[in-house]
């Protein structure tokens, strides 16, 4: 179903940047950023009082893991993509809260440090926040997910794919129907093929970055997913004015145990 939102190639190559990439700016940790949204609040319920440590697997510029300090003392952050590391190291270290980056990516760099016989650090909590749609082979991601955290897993994910927001501007500008699954329930039929009961928790969709609500950032943000030219951001812009993309409003928990949870915290 992930692979039917393969774009054509021959409208990839029309855009100027990749359109499934992410701009580190849209991730980074700001003022919108709420600690105390039960998003948090969900991975806190598992944290021990003191001394936790987190895992966020495409922990971005850490907007998913870094509000859990400081009841997690121990972040860490990995990522495929260098710079949203890079951003997630800078934001670690002005907490204060001790971090660690591994860049690569999931669950091959957790396969990879067990084959050398380094296995990867086992953490309290594991989190990861809108990567799910990136995942194309989903189960062994969250037998990954699950091994490695002692006490539970959280997870979001918007209830549809993440670039539906975009379905009425593709039919627009490229009288292109693009499609309308896997949704969230998918990853959870997932979850219990492999014998896993998630708790499954909707919230509404915590406050998104202020680079994100930035006009410009929206124009160039659509530039890029439609795989249009910076010759057409006038059109673009109108466009967004009257109907502007249809962004998640509510997003999908999902949350079940560690899988070492019988070795005591
Ligand atoms: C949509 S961003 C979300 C970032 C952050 N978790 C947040 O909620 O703000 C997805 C991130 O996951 C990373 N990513 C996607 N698939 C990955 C994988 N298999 N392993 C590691 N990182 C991955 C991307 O590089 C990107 O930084």
């Amino acid at each position: 179903m992930l692979a039917s939102w393969a774009i054509p190639d021959e409208i990839v190559a029309r855009g100027e940047v990749p359109p499934w990439s992410h701009d580190p700016d849209t991730f980074a940790m700001d003022d919108t950023t709420d600690a105390g949204d039960p998003v948090f609040e969900l991975a806190r319920e598992l944290l021990p009082l003191e001394g936790g440590t987190v895992l966020d697997v495409g922990c971005g510029g850490g907007r998913s893991s870094l509000p859990l300090y400081p009841r997690a003392r121990r972040i860490i952050g990995v990522d495929s993509n260098r710079a949203m590391l890079d951003r997630f190291a800078a934001s670690a270290e002005s907490l204060g809260v001790e971090h660690r980056e591994i860049e690569g990516r999931w669950p091959d760099v957790a396969v990879e440090a067990e084959m050398a016989g380094t296995p990867l650090e086992r953490v309290d909590v594991v989190v990861c926040h809108h990567v799910f749609f990136n995942v194309p082979d989903l189960e062994p991601f969250v037998v990954a997910l699950t091994a490695v955290a002692r006490l539970g897993v959280v997870t979001v994910l918007p209830r549809r794919h993440p670039m539906s927001a975009w379905n009425a501007a593709w039919k627009h500008f490229w009288n292109i129907d693009r499609p309308l699954g896997p949704t969230s329930d998918d990853a959870v039929a997932v979850l219990h093929a492999l014998g896993i009961e998630p708790e499954v928790i909707e919230l509404p969709r915590p406050a998104v970055s202020r680079h994100a609500e930035d006009p410009a950032a929206l124009v160039r943000s659509a530039r890029r997913r439609l795989c249009l030219t910076s010759d057409r951001d006038d059109e673009l812009a109108e466009w967004l004015r009257v109907d502007p993309p249809d962004f998640m409003r509510e997003v999908v928990v999902l949350r079940w145990p560690g899988g070492l949870d019988h070795e005591g915290p």
